[in-house]
């Protein structure tokens, strides 16, 4: 993995926990117990390789309409690790933050989410680690228009992207999806206006780190000229 180009700035779409543990006979909520286990593993792989910023979909505002039960266990997995196992989380030494609408969550868990953001907010020396959590990319351009009527202002692209819940950040430079769906339901709609995008057929507790590595030598191959014409 050395003298690669690697992107500063990689976001995962964990799909495919529930079509996993269906193969294995298990219930969903197993799939996404395995899901998070392995979240940290990738994470952690990827800041010790020397990315930057990782950016995870871990709930979509249309995944709030998933039946209660499923929900329950995802918040009892968020409760784990923003909690009782917390320290598997700052062993990343990440900054951690939270990008979504926090409202409808259960207040112990929004409590958790924001303390976790407060207590990573310094000697984070490894990078960040964004969570995306009842995040929608129309809802967060929507709030962001909103907001901009509100101040009554007109914007350009910078005023604009400080308006988002990545102000601040690069966009991502490459974005993986795992569990052979080939779209972005709804991920960072705008930032991901020239980001690369990687696709993988492995369900997400299956994808390893060795398949992380094979997507970031894959990227470092890629031609990125930002619709601009090859130099030189
Ligand atoms: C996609 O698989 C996964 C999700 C919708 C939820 C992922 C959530 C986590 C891994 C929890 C994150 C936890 C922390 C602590 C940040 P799917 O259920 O859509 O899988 P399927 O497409 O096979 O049904």
């Amino acid at each position: 993995m050395r003298n690669i180009r690697l992107p500063a700035h990689v976001a995962f779409i964990m799909d495919g926990n529930g079509r996993w543990a269906k193969k294995h006979f298990r219930p969903r909520g197993y799939g996404h117990k395995m899901g998070v286990q392995n979240m940290i593993k990738l994470c952690s792989h990827a800041f010790k390789l020397g990315v930057k910023i990782v950016t995870v979909y871990a709930l979509s505002t249309e995944n709030l309409s998933r039946p209660q039960e499923e929900l329950d266990g995802i918040y009892d997995l968020f409760r784990s690790y923003f909690q009782k196992q917390k320290g598997k989380i700052q062993e990343l030494g990440v900054r951690v933050n939270v990008m979504g609408d926090l409202t409808p969550l259960p207040e112990d868990v929004r409590g958790l989410l924001l303390e976790t953001m407060r207590d990573t907010a310094v000697n984070a020396p490894n990078g960040l680690l964004n969570l995306c959590i009842n995040y929608g990319a129309r809802q967060e351009i929507i709030q962001a228009v909103n907001h901009a009527v509100a101040f009554g202002r007109f914007v350009d692209e910078n005023s604009f992207k400080s308006l988002l819940y990545s102000a601040g950040m690069p966009d991502p430079d490459l974005i993986i999806r795992t569990g052979g769906e080939v779209r972005l339901s709804n991920f960072l709609l705008y930032q991901a206006a020239y980001t690369e995008l990687y696709f993988s057929n492995k369900m997400w507790p299956e994808f390893s780190r060795r398949d992380l590595e094979k997507a970031l030598v894959n990227y470092s191959q890629r031609d990125r000229r930002f619709g601009n014409v090859k130099k030189g």
